[in-house]
């Protein structure tokens, strides 16, 4: 079985090169509630911190953020003025300031319990389809996948699809892909192979194809070594 294979193999690659960030811990079995909480809270800040900013530029904010504001009650109880200072730097202060609001809306409408659900995350004042999958699988264990720019191009080039993928066809289209293909023992983990693929080995212009985990499965290599031209163009 294909699908099963890529799953093996991405997931065995992704233990043996993945970074050591902070804000990825391993998932815990039985972790409180409160715990489970925190995790969502953390992976949910670090996911926004990611969206414009690379990973280098990250920690240091993470770690800051997360000293001043350890729960996601610490952070609701913020002013904004003290929000965008910590923040200052990294940009687009509209992630700031959606964070913030995000958290108040947890604390007023959710009695400060993080939903664990991508349906409910959804309903949080800036979390979007990509946050709402990252924080189901990555903090929370579910079966949750999720597409972002990296993750794009690694199932455009795995299956060989040209169409442009900003049209919302091929986004559903690449959504589906990601459901489907997505661990159902260790989702958060695979959804990070992914991206973490994409990061790495799966780069726009020069992607190192003979180091690729799933280069067997992959479409575009396949295509790419029948023809011996030039490898797919940029979906
Ligand atoms: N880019 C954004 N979030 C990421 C994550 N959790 N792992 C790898 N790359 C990412």
């Amino acid at each position: 079985n294909q699908v099963e294979a890529i799953r093996k193999d991405l997931l065995k690659w992704y233990q043996k090169s993945k970074r050591d960030l902070p804000w990825r811990s391993k998932l815990i079995k039985g972790i409180d509630d409160e715990e489970l909480n925190n995790r969502g809270y953390r992976v949910w800040v670090s996911e926004i911190m990611l969206q414009q900013t690379r990973v280098a530029t990250v920690i240091d904010y993470y770690n800051a953020w997360m000293n001043k504001w350890p729960t996601i009650k610490d952070l609701a109880s913020a002013t904004l003025d003290q929000v965008n200072q910590v923040w200052a730097g990294l940009g687009y202060y509209r992630r700031a300031k959606n964070l913030h609001l995000g958290a108040q809306f947890v604390l007023e409408k959710c009695k400060g319990k993080i939903p664990r659900s991508a349906k409910g995350l959804l309903e949080i004042p800036g979390i979007g389809p990509y946050t709402a999958g990252a924080i189901a699988s990555i903090a929370f264990g579910l079966r949750e996948p999720l597409v972002d720019g990296n993750v794009i191009r690694v199932l455009c080039r795995l299956r060989s699809i040209g169409s442009n993928p900003a049209k919302s066809q091929t986004t559903k289209h690449l959504w589906q892909i990601a459901g489907d293909l997505v661990d159902p023992v260790e989702p958060g983990d695979f959804n990070q192979s992914l991206m973490e693929l994409g990061a790495t080995l799966c780069s726009v212009t020069s992607p190192q194809c003979g180091a690729c985990p799933i280069n067997q499965y992959c479409q575009a290599y396949t295509e790419f070594k029948q023809t011996q031209s030039t490898p797919k163009p940029e979906p």
